[in-house]
């Protein structure tokens, strides 16, 4: 039997809240009663995401921030505990994607999404838990990908970045859940956001390669992946910590000869 999920008290931030998942989440996590902090590095992107969940008679709040970097999450992290009084729920997002030959990856591309995913996710986690250890409580969602659990070529630096993600995830689980801080992954398989729509856009996906990868047979929906982060988020999930789940409709159990 699930517990009616009940964010009324609680503080959260997202990453990458812009657009595309971390949107649905803070629209999700604010209709449960949250208080929602977008931080987003496009700011009129952070403004309308803003804007839209106001206008919906939702609580949120905008924060410009680039999420490879260590002082604007930690910005990010004080401003709202100074603001609120507290942080309770803190959603590494921020993404980008990348498809080319390893022997063509730039130093600069490496870094840069090593430095958006794996090192945000990191500085992220840090600034979070740094409040979070003086509350005694937290919950911190990190979202991979099936990338980060099956390999897939022309995906060096993001496969390699979630694959981090992954076991940073159970690093930061194993530390914190002496201090009742808990630290979950979500690992999606395809689900249409802009970043699947620039990549079928540019070539290097193709929607009939996907469908026919999924032993669903389809992409995944928006809503399948809201309720594994409601869950994360929730008390019904209290003793789980440091696990990755993934959202993928059995993508990574498939070896798809
Ligand atoms: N869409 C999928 O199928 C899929 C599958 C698996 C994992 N993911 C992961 O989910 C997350 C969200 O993906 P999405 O599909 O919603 O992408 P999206 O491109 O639709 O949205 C990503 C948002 O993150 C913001 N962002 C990018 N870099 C940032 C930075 N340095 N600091 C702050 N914000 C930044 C962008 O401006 C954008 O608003 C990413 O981590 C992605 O890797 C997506």
């Amino acid at each position: 039997m699930f517990t009616e999920v009940d964010l009324s008290q609680q503080v959260a931030v997202v990453t990458g809240a812009g657009a595309g998942f971390g949107l649905a989440f803070c629209r999700t996590l604010a209709e449960h009663g949250a208080t929602v902090i977008i931080a987003e590095i496009n700011e009129a992107a952070g403004k309308r995401a803003e804007q839209m969940l106001t206008n919906e008679g939702l609580k949120a709040k905008f924060m410009l921030c680039d999420a490879s970097n260590p002082d604007h999450m930690q910005n990010v992290a004080r401003q709202t505990a100074d603001a609120f009084g507290r942080l309770d729920i803190w959603v590494n997002n921020a993404g980008l994607s990348q498809n080319a030959p390893s022997e063509l990856v730039t130093p600069a591309e490496w870094q840069r999404l090593i430095g958006v995913m794996l090192s945000g996710t990191f500085y992220g986690s840090q600034a979070a838990g740094q409040i979070m250890l003086k509350q005694g409580k937290g919950n911190i969602i990190n979202i991979a990908s099936i990338n980060g659990v099956v390999a897939q070529a022309g995906r060096a630096s993001y496969s390699a970045a979630k694959a981090g993600i992954i076991r940073l995830t159970e690093v930061l689980a194993s530390e914190w859940g002496p201090h009742n801080i808990r630290a979950n992954a979500i690992a999606p398989a395809v689900i249409m956001t802009d970043l699947v729509r620039g990549n079928l856009a540019n070539g290097s996906a193709n929607m009939d390669v996907y469908t026919n990868r999924s032993p669903m047979r389809r992409l995944g929906e928006i809503p399948e992946l809201i309720t594994a982060l409601l869950f994360l988020v929730s008390t019904d999930s209290a003793y789980i910590t440091g696990q990755t789940l993934r959202v993928d409709g059995a993508w990574a159990s498939d070896h798809y000869l």
